[in-house]
C-alpha cells in the first residue's frame, strides 16, 4: 500500500514555492503517458465528425446539395445551420458574428458550412468531399491594403470592432516643433499557433439532455456558455472539462467554441458520444491566427535622439468577425510605448474586416505588434542620428517624475528597464562584440565577402492584467482528505506553461506538505464556475491567489479548532514541514488532519481572488490598466549570407524579470519557448493566402516554424530575481507572454547585418517576417542605394 510521506525533509517542504520542480507532466509528455483528449478511452458507440468547409472567400450560397454526403457509407447524420436549436453563434464578443455554420453566405474560404457525423473519422472525411455547393461570388477583401482601398471607395472603413484611441499631450504642436521628423510604415506578418495538439472536442451525452464536453480549450466557461446558447439549454446542463492542452498559445481562447458546439449538437441529436478532431490542414485553414499589421508611424525627435512626439496608426487584418480583435488591437496600443516615454503621443487602431479567417489571441495578444512599433521608431531615430540604437533606447526610457506617464496615463512605478539593460549590456559583452562585428563587416565589405554579422539589444516592458477589468478574477477549490492528502482545482487551464505545478507548489507551501501529496485535478466548470480564460499571462497570479485563499480558509478553521480545543493563543499554532505545532506539541500532519476531521471541522474550501488597484476607462483612454509590468531584454547576434538571404542566430543572451520566481526551471522554459516562438514569427513563419482567399500555407511543408536546428547556437538565459514590488502571489511575476517580445532583437540584428553593407548610414527598412527572401531583397535594395549614393551605375 502506498503510504504518503508528508515532508520527509523537516526543514523545508520538497516542491514548495521558489523551487525548480519539474513540470508535473514533463515525464509523461516525453513518455507518451500524458492523456490528451484523443488518447482518452473512447465511449462505446463513439461517432466521429468532420467539417464541410467553404470553397469561396465571400459569396452567397446558391445551393447546397448534400444528398451524396448523406448516402455515403457510415454516415449517421449531417448537420447544417438549420439544425441549430438555439442561436447559430459562438462569438466571444457582443457582436454575435461567429456562426457555427455559415447561413446564406460565406465570409471566408474555409468557413464551416456543414458537418458530417459518421461511424469512423475516415468515413466522415470521405463523405464531406461529396458535397455539392454552389456560390454566387461577391468581391472579397483579403488584406489590409484592400480593406483600406474599399473603405476609400465607400467612404467608410469596415471595422469589426470600435477602435480605441490613446492620447497624451498636444501631439500636433509637439510634432510641428520637433527639430526632425520621420514618417514611414512597416508591414508585420501574422502567425499560425501550430499547437502540437490541434483543436478537438469530445461530447458525451448524459441524462436529461445534459452534455459533458472534453474540449481542448483555454476557456472552459466560455465553451460551457457558448454550447448552452447553441443548444438552447441553461448553462447548468453543460459541463466542460480539460486536463491539459498540447499547446494553446491563445489559439484556444475562443476558437474551440465551434468544435465543441458541433460535437455537442451531434451528441444531443444522436444520443451517442461524438468526437470532432479536424486534421492539421483543416485546423490551419478554419481557425484564426495572430493578426498581421500595417504600422503607419511618424516620429518627431531632436539631434541627440530624444523622442519628442509619436503618432502611430495600427491597422490589423481581423478577418470576417470581431472575435477578440477589439481587445487585441487595444493591447497593441497599450504596448506601443514598449519601454519608452513619449512626451506627446497619439495612438490609433484600425481593426479591419477582411474575408479571411477571423484572427484571434496569440501569445502577447497584440502587445508584441505594439512593441515592434516602438522599436521601429528607435531604429529610425538611431539611423537618422547615426547612433547605436542601444544609445537611443537608453535616452528614451521611462524615468521618474515628468517622464513616467504612459500614453494611457498610468504612472510607471518600479521601472526595471535601465537596470536590466545595463546588466545585460555587461553580461553579454555587447559593446566589445559590437565593435568586433563592425570591424569584421568592414573587412568583408572591403574584400567583397559573402557573410555579414549583426547584433542588437532590445527590451520589453509588458503590462500584466486583463484590460477588461472584470476578467481579473479567479476561483479555486481545495480539499484536504482524512489521510492528509490534498487535491486542488481552479479555473486555470494547463497548456504546457506549468500553471498546474505552480499552483500546486503554492498549496504545498501553504500546508507545509511535500508537493507529491498535492493532487492536481482537471479543470472543470462543475467544480469552479464562471472562470476567466487562462490568458493574459495571469493564470498563476489569479489562480495561485485563489488557491492560497482556499488553503488559508482551511488553515484558519484548523487554527480556530486548535485554539478552542487546546486553549492556546492562535500564534501557538504553527504549520511546520510535515507537521503542526500546537502549543508545545508537534503533531504529524496526517494525525492533525484526522483529529480536526473527527471534531467535525470542514476540510474543504473554495477560494477567490480579484486583482486590486486596477481600473480602466476605455472611452477616456485613462486608468491604471495594469497591476504591474514584467520586464526583460535580449541581445541577439546573427550572421546573414548576402547571396541567399539565409541566416543563422549565433548567440542570444536574455535577462528577464519574473519577480521572485515561483519555479525557475519552468520560468526559464517559458522564456526559452516564448523567445523561439517569437523568433519564428519574425523570421521564417509566413502565412500566404492566394487571390482567391485560399490559405496556401496550411501544413508544415509550407509553413516553417522553428525547429531544433534553428535554436540559437549559444543561448544564455538569466532571471533578474527581484521580488515584485506589488503583492502578487509570493511576489512572483507573470512570464507567459512577455518573452515573445524579446526576439525583436533578432529582427534588429538582421537589420544591423543588412545595414552593414551601407556602413550603417542607410536605414535597412526590413519588414517582418524577415524570411531569407526578404533579407535578400533588403540586401539588394541596400546595394542599390549604396551604388546610387556613390553615383555608380553597376
Ligand atoms: N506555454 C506553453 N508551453 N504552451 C502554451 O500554450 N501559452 C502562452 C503562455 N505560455 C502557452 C505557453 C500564452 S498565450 C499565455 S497567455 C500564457 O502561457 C497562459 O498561461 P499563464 O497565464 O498561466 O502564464
Ligand atoms: Mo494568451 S494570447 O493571452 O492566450
Amino acid at each position: 500500500m502506498h503510504k504518503p510521506v508528508f515532508a520527509a525533509n523537516r526543514d523545508q517542504v520538497t516542491g514548495g514555492v521558489y523551487q525548480s520542480t519539474r513540470h508535473d507532466s514533463g515525464h509523461k509528455h516525453v513518455a507518451g503517458e500524458a492523456l490528451y483528449i484523443d488518447d482518452m478511452p473512447e465511449p462505446a458507440g463513439l461517432l466521429h465528425a468532420a467539417l464541410g468547409l467553404s470553397h469561396c472567400a465571400h459569396g452567397l450560397i446558391k445551393e447546397i446539395d448534400l444528398s451524396a454526403v448523406k448516402d455515403s457509407p457510415g454516415v449517421e447524420l449531417v448537420l447544417t445551420a438549420a439544425d441549430v436549436p438555439g442561436v447559430n453563434d459562438v462569438s466571444p464578443s457582443n457582436h454575435h458574428d461567429d456562426p457555427v455554420f455559415a447561413e446564406g453566405k460565406v465570409m471566408f474560404y474555409g468557413q464551416p458550412i456543414f458537418a458530417v457525423i459518421a461511424r469512423t473519422r475516415n468515413e466522415a472525411r470521405l463523405a464531406v468531399a461529396k458535397a455539392k455547393i454552389t456560390y454566387e461570388e461577391l468581391p472579397a477583401v483579403l488584406d489590409i491594403a484592400a480593406a483600406r482601398k474599399d473603405g476609400q471607395k465607400s467612404g467608410s472603413l469596415d471595422l469589426v470592432a470600435e477602435p480605441m484611441s490613446l492620447n497624451r499631450g498636444d501631439l500636433d504642436a509637439a510634432m510641428a516643433a520637433a527639430p526632425r521628423r520621420i514618417k514611414r510604415s512597416m508591414n508585420l506578418g501574422g502567425q499560425e499557433h501550430f499547437y502540437l495538439e490541434s483543436h478537438i472536442a469530445l461530447a458525451v451525452p448524459g441524462e436529461d439532455g445534459d452534455v459533458t464536453l472534453y474540449s481542448s480549450t483555454q476557456h472552459p466557461s466560455e465553451i460551457q456558455h457558448a454550447v448552452a446558447h447553441v443548444l438552447d439549454v441553461p448553462s447548468n446542463a453543460i459541463t466542460c472539462e480539460i486536463r491539459r492542452m498540447g499547446g494553446g498559445f491563445g489559439g484556444k481562447e475562443t476558437q474551440g467554441n465551434i468544435f465543441a458546439a458541433i460535437a455537442a449538437l451531434a451528441a444531443r441529436r444522436t444520443g451517442q458520444a461524438v468526437k470532432l478532431r479536424p486534421d492539421r490542414d483543416d485546423d490551419m485553414v478554419a481557425t484564426g491566427k495572430r493578426h498581421d499589421f500595417v504600422i503607419d508611424y511618424e516620429v518627431g525627435f531632436d539631434d541627440e535622439g530624444h523622442i519628442l512626439a509619436v503618432d502611430i496608426l495600427f491597422a490589423a487584418r481581423c478577418g470576417f468577425s470581431a472575435d477578440l480583435s477589439g481587445p487585441v488591437t487595444d493591447r497593441a496600443l497599450f504596448h506601443a510605448d514598449n519601454a519608452y516615454f513619449y512626451p506627446a503621443v497619439r495612438l490609433n487602431a484600425q481593426p479591419l474586416r477582411t474575408h479571411t479567417v477571423s484572427n484571434t489571441a496569440f501569445r502577447g495578444f497584440g502587445g508584441p505588434q505594439g512593441a515592434i512599433g516602438a522599436e521601429r521608431l528607435i531604429e529610425e531615430v538611431a539611423y537618422a542620428t547615426g547612433k547605436d540604437p542601444l544609445e537611443i533606447r537608453k535616452l528614451n526610457f521611462y524615468g521618474g517624475p515628468g517622464r513616467d506617464l504612459t500614453p494611457y496615463h498610468q504612472t510607471v512605478e518600479a521601472d526595471l528597464s535601465a537596470e536590466i539593460i545595463a546588466k545585460l549590456e555587461a553580461s553579454s559583452d555587447y559593446q566589445a562584440r559590437r565593435a568586433e562585428i563592425r570591424a569584421e563587416n568592414a573587412r568583408q565589405n572591403a574584400q567583397g565577402g559573402v557573410f555579414r554579422r549583426g547584433i542588437a539589444l532590445t527590451p520589453v516592458k509588458f503590462g500584466i492584467s486583463f484590460t477588461n477589468s472584470w476578467q481579473n478574477q479567479a476561483g479555486a477549490l481545495v480539499n484536504v482528505y482524512t489521510d492528509g492528502s490534498v487535491s486542488v482545482n481552479h479555473g486555470g487551464t494547463e497548456m504546457g506553461q506549468g500553471l498546474y505545478i505552480k499552483v500546486a507548489q503554492v498549496v504545498a507551501q501553504a500546508f507545509q506538505i511535500d508537493l507529491d501529496m498535492v493532487k492536481i485535478t482537471p479543470t472543470t466548470t462543475a467544480k469552479v464556475p464562471n472562470t476567466s480564460p487562462t490568458a493574459a499571462s495571469s493564470g498563476t497570479d489569479l489562480n495561485g491567489m485563489a488557491a492560497l485563499n482556499a488553503c488559508n480558509n482551511i488553515k484558519e478553521r484548523m487554527v480556530a479548532y486548535a485554539v478552542e480545543k487546546h486553549g492556546i493563543p492562535a500564534d501557538q499554532v504553527e504549520f511546520l514541514p510535515g507537521r503542526v505545532r500546537v502549543g508545545n506539541r508537534e503533531i504529524e500532519w496526517p494525525d492533525f488532519v484526522k483529529e480536526v476531521y473527527s471534531n467535525r471541522i470542514q476540510l474543504s474550501s473554495s477560494g477567490f481572488y480579484r486583482t486590486p488597484d486596477i481600473y480602466w476607462d476605455r472611452k477616456a483612454g485613462r486608468g491604471r490598466a495594469f497591476y504591474y509590468y514584467s520586464y526583460g531584454a535580449a541581445a541577439s547576434e546573427v550572421t546573414i549570407d548576402t547571396l541567399t538571404g539565409e541566416y543563422r542566430v549565433e548567440r542570444v543572451d536574455i535577462l528577464h524579470d519574473v519577480g521572485a520566481s515561483l519555479n525557475p526551471a519552468i520560468d526559464i522554459g517559458q522564456i526559452e519557448g516564448g523567445f523561439v516562438q517569437g523568433m519564428g514569427w519574425l523570421t521564417t513563419e509566413e502565412l500566404w493566402w492566394d487571390n482567391k482567399g485560399r490559405l496556401r500555407t496550411h501544413a508544415p511543408s509550407t509553413y516553417k516554424i522553428p525547429v531544433a536546428s534553428d535554436r540559437p547556437r549559444i543561448f544564455n538565459i538569466d532571471l533578474l530575481n527581484k521580488p515584485n514590488h506589488m503583492p502578487s502571489i509570493h511576489r512572483s511575476k507573470a512570464v507567459g507572454e512577455p518573452p515573445l517580445v524579446l526576439p525583436v532583437s533578432v529582427l534588429h540584428a538582421l537589420s544591423d547585418a543588412v545595414a552593414s553593407i551601407g556602413d550603417h548610414k542607410i536605414f535597412p527598412d526590413l519588414d517582418a517576417p524577415a524570411t531569407p527572401e526578404r533579407v535578400l531583397f533588403a540586401v539588394e535594395a541596400m546595394r542599390a542605394k549604396v551604388r546610387e549614393r556613390s553615383g555608380g551605375h553597376g
